[in-house]
């Protein structure tokens, strides 16, 4: 059920973390299907309702420096600096972990992808469980990110009991990853923070090697709505036709009548263009169309991020 996240359920929610059950709660970047990230038991439950493979690992979600230190090993310099400039906030950090994580949360892998949301609600809900909260995006695994409780209800209603309603999430996009190993960073999934405003605090980063799928959201194709999704440079190859539906990226006067158009931007602001991406897809991807056109978009900044997931769906059905 959906609940408004005011202090009662959001404490109703804590309770129900601390007894090893799973609730869907609102991040700035997507909404999260959390449990206690230190309960194998709680966390296996999130892997069999988002029914997601186990080599899949989950990112866990701390409220504080103290909670950083108790799940990871150590603490890099280059951590230190991402933490400084970019916490709370969609960065996730990818970094050896502490011997209180389960294998479960991390795929048997010895390093923990650890991230402190910046969501007022999210911080809340970890703050009132007193646990580390493991969570991915609260979908079936590999289709559309949630951005809404309803989102999450359409998808997961029927087996998630709470889930805590704070509005639409404003970034829009999930956290980027990146790994820490001693001086170096690689990048393992754009996201919320352009790259190259992690390189103006960090340094120089290497972008993941494709042979290796270091973090499963990076496999060919991923958040991928049903109808099939069709990438497209020159808009005026869009055929005007009702069964269809096309995302552009910015609002403009056009001839079509009958396809179903939605815009991502009103001027080509990229971050308001994150924020609606996945709405966009899902309000369409509702609709039952036989194809959804969607306009490339310039690959810089947030862009990245945006271009990462529109490949990604339209890899699904090519
Ligand atoms: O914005 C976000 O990051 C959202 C919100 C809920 O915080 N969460 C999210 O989680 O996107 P999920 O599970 O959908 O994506 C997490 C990604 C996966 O691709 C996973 O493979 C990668 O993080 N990951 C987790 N732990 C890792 C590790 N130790 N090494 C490499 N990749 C890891
Ligand atoms: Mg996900």
């Amino acid at each position: 059920m959906i609940y408004p996240a005011t202090e009662t359920y959001i404490q109703r929610a804590a309770q129900a973390i601390k007894q090893g059950n799973v609730v869907a709660f609102p991040t700035e970047t997507v909404y999260g299907l959390g449990a206690n990230a230190l309960n194998a038991e709680a966390v296996a439950k999130i892997f069999e309702i988002k029914q997601r493979p186990y080599f899949d690992p989950l990112i866990v979600h701390v409220d504080s420096r103290d909670m950083v230190q108790e799940v990871v090993a150590t603490l890099p310099d280059i951590a230190l600096r991402c933490m400084e400039a970019f916490w709370p906030g969609p960065l996730t950090l990818v970094l050896p972990k502490s011997t209180i994580i389960p294998e479960i949360v991390t795929a048997g892998l010895d390093t923990v992808a650890v991230r402190m949301p910046q969501h007022q609600v999210a911080q809340k809900l970890i703050q009132a469980s007193g646990v580390p909260i493991a969570a991915p995006s609260a979908n079936p695994f590999g289709y559309l990110s949630p951005t809404t409780a309803n989102h999450v209800a359409s998808q997961l209603g029927d087996k998630v009991e709470i889930i805590l309603d704070g509005g639409q999430c404003p970034v829009g996009v999930e956290s980027t990853i990146i790994k820490i190993e001693k001086d170096s960073i690689t990048l393992l999934r754009h996201g919320g923070i352009p790259v190259e405003d992690i390189e103006a605090v960090a340094g120089k980063i290497s972008v993941i090697r494709h042979t290796q799928v270091e973090a499963p959201g990076q496999l060919p194709y991923h958040y991928a709505p049903k109808t099939k999704i069709v990438l497209i440079n020159d808009i005026s190859k869009i055929p005007d036709d009702s069964s269809c539906g096309a995302i552009l990226y910015q609002k403009r006067d056009l001839s079509f009548k009958n396809i179903h158009v939605m815009y991502l931007s009103d001027n080509g602001d990229l971050r308001q263009a994150a924020a609606n991406l996945f709405t966009c897809l899902h309000a369409l991807d509702a609709m039952r169309l036989s194809v959804i056109y969607a306009e490339a978009i310039p690959e810089v900044g947030l862009g990245q991020a945006i271009m990462d997931r529109l490949n990604k769906a339209q890899a699904r059905h090519s």
